[in-house]
């Protein structure tokens, strides 16, 4: 059964602060009409392309479909318009599903209402059209349905992806305050890192930032992973496509990255999760790992990047990490000239220690910290006598 035809909306979500990014990806993969959200991209494209991107696309957390929109002024309204979607269409009455609801500036004020209310529609339509219903389950159901009601207008989605999309899969031991994959890969690409220059991270903790890099280095899916994708329990599921694009683009990975990528860190535990991560992935001999004290050691390369994801947060107390980050920028310019050396962190008073002018300043939110990407450019004399010598 199809339900999707031709081209139709297809709604992703993201961080905040990576819109452009994903719209700059998504754009690569073939989407049309593509328009920014707050926290999202919305585009046009059919079902290859939705299949495509949640292969392919490194910087969306999921994407949904749309399936009908009307207006419900009221409890009853919304039953009987989501009760008339064809709803044994779409999925099974095997399989279990979820309704996750969402509103603002409408007369139905509760999310979880407005979900139950959902629910029940979808219930009652099997049980009337067969005599039986298909079963809820909230932790890991088969169909996930999003209902979101904005000044009575309700949108009602499916969504494709099921987990989110940073659940690449790789990530097998957990660490503390490991970066978002999706926000690695967002930073990555925002650094404007070309894939071809030498890659550092010098405090990689679980290995986000390098593992993310060489995964886009040598082209490989970051769903390559993954088994499962929640597009794949909808009745109009296309085995023989997904299979088409999966081979199409496992084809086009490389046996090496065209760069060195390497990471370390001091805590020999991290170290060894982050190479357990390069393992899980099967990169891990094309990604340097050590233990080692970035304040203590040389660097390793003549010039590249630093991405790097330095310790801030409640652990810290802010007179020693203002020490800590006069010690990052110190070791910056002792050690490191050539470099373009670009650093995440939510501890913006002490980033402001860091003695080094920044030439870009990104806003990001991890969580709910503000957060500030910015890039430093490490020359050996004055960025004047630079400017000079070019
Ligand atoms: C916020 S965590 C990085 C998390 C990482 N991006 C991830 O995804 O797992 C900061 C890391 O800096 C490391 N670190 C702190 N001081 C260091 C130093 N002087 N040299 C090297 N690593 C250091 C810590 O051990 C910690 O793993």
């Amino acid at each position: 059964m199809n339900f999707l035809n031709g081209n139709f909306t297809i709604i992703s979500k993201t961080l905040t602060g990576l819109e452009e990014v994903l719209r700059d990806e998504l754009l690569l993969l073939g989407a049309n009409n593509t328009k920014i959200l707050k926290r999202g991209v919305e585009f046009e494209g059919d079902k290859r392309l939705l299949y495509t991107c949640n292969y392919m696309c490194r910087t969306a957390l999921r994407f949904i479909v749309p399936i009908a929109v009307f207006t419900a002024k009221d409890e009853n309204e919304l039953y009987s318009r989501v009760k008339r979607i064809s709803w044994e269409n779409i999925m099974k009455l095997n399989q279990t599903f979820a309704v996750d609801g969402i509103t603002s500036s409408s007369n139905l004020k509760h999310s979880k209402y407005i979900a139950l209310k959902s629910k029940d529609a979808i219930v009652d339509r099997f049980r009337e059209k067969t005599g039986k219903r298909p079963s809820v389950d909230t932790d890991n159901p088969k169909i996930r349905i999003n209902i979101r009601m904005h000044q009575n207008q309700c949108t009602v989605s499916l969504d494709s992806s099921g987990d989110s999309l940073h659940l690449r899969g790789y990530r097998v031991r957990s660490s503390p305050a490991p970066l978002n994959e999706v926000l690695a890969a967002g930073i990555i690409g925002l650094s404007g890192w070309d894939m071809t220059e030498s890659l550092f991270d010098p405090m990689c903790g679980s290995g986000t930032i390098p593992v993310e890099a060489c995964l886009m280095a040598m082209r490989i899916p970051p769903g390559k992973y993954r088994r499962d994708f929640s597009f794949m329990n909808w009745m109009d599921y296309d085995k023989h496509l997904w299979e088409d694009i999966t081979r199409f683009y496992d084809e086009q990975i490389l046996t090496s990255p065209p760069c060195k990528i390497m990471g370390s860190d001091k805590n020999p535990r991290m170290v060894s999760i982050a190479k357990t991560h390069a393992s899980s992935t099967g990169l891990r001999k094309h990604i340097e790992l050590t233990e080692a004290d970035f304040f203590a050691v040389p660097s390793p390369f003549d010039s590249g990047y630093i991405i790097t994801n330095p310790p801030y947060g409640e652990r810290i107390p802010l007179e020693n990490s203002i020490k800590f980050y006069k010690s990052i920028g110190d070791t910056l310019k002792a050690k490191y000239t050539g470099y373009a050396a670009w650093i995440f962190s939510g501890d913006l008073e002490a980033l402001k220690n860091l003695g080094l002018k920044a030439t870009k300043k990104i806003p990001l939110l991890n969580g709910q910290i503000e957060c500030k990407f910015q890039k430093f450019e490490i020359y050996s004399g004055s960025k004047k006598e630079k400017n000079q010598q070019n």
